[in-house]
């Protein structure tokens, strides 16, 4: 035994294969298990993937940045819970690819935004921060009033989302582009930030 360890000391190159090897098993350990555990892979009660127009709002949160001033994870910390409300759980991002946890917050959390506003409120906010929030360095984003939402592209967007496991059924990608039609890329955003965090909202 003490022969093995003073030969894997005194190699670099033994020291090195092994610390890897203890490293990766550790990992496996650890990472392997929550690929198969229900929660953490299944969808809990009342998740639904988005719709063809929140679908396209998500892509313009990603488009725009928003993800660089804010996260959708809520810790579950009191201080957290207490001004967002319950703690995210893995099974509410399974239709996310990807997700948008993050951990930059410029901005408050938005996991659970959705209904905290009225549409209208997103609107004044998204057009002009200072309106409602006078204090705020939120950028304004007045252009997705005018820019119209690309419909065309929503049934391939579904189509590739659902080999990677959301369930959206044939009925949901053929009615995909009259849903988007001639909507602008504010409503679109809107719908999506009015979903979010719903299915824990009212959990305590
Ligand atoms: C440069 C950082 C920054 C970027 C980029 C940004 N925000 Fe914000 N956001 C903020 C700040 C700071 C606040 C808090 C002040 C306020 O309400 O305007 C905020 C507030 C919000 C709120 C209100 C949240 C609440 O619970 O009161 C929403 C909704 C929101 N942002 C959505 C967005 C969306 C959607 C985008 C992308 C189109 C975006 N933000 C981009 C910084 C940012």
């Amino acid at each position: 035994m003490e022969k093995i360890q003073k030969l894997i000391e005194e190699h670099v190159g033994y020291l090195i294969v092994f610390t890897l090897i203890v490293i990766s098993f550790a990992g496996l350990v650890e990472i392997l298990p929550l690929a198969f555990q229900k929660s953490t892979t299944q969808p809990v009660a009342g998740v639904k993937p988005y719709t063809a127009l929140q679908l396209a709002g998500r892509d313009i949160y990603i488009r725009e940045g928003c993800y660089n001033c804010h996260s959708q994870m809520i810790r579950p910390f009191r201080a957290e819970t207490e001004r967002y409300g319950h703690y995210s759980v893995a099974g509410e991002s399974v239709y996310d690819h990807p997700f948008q946890w993050g951990s930059k917050r410029t901005g408050p959390d938005l996991a659970r935004v959705g209904g905290r506003y009225s549409d209208e409120w997103h609107r004044v906010h998204l057009t002009n921060p200072r309106d409602v929030v006078p204090e705020s360095n939120m950028p304004a984003f007045p252009w997705l009033s005018k820019n119209l939402v690309d419909a065309e592209i929503l049934p391939k967007k579904m189509e590739a989302l659902r080999t990677v496991g959301v369930p959206y059924t044939d009925k949901d990608i053929a009615e995909a582009k009259a849903q988007a039609e001639g909507k602008s890329e504010m409503d679109a955003l809107i719908a999506y930030l009015q979903g979010l965090g719903l299915a824990l909202k009212n959990v305590r």
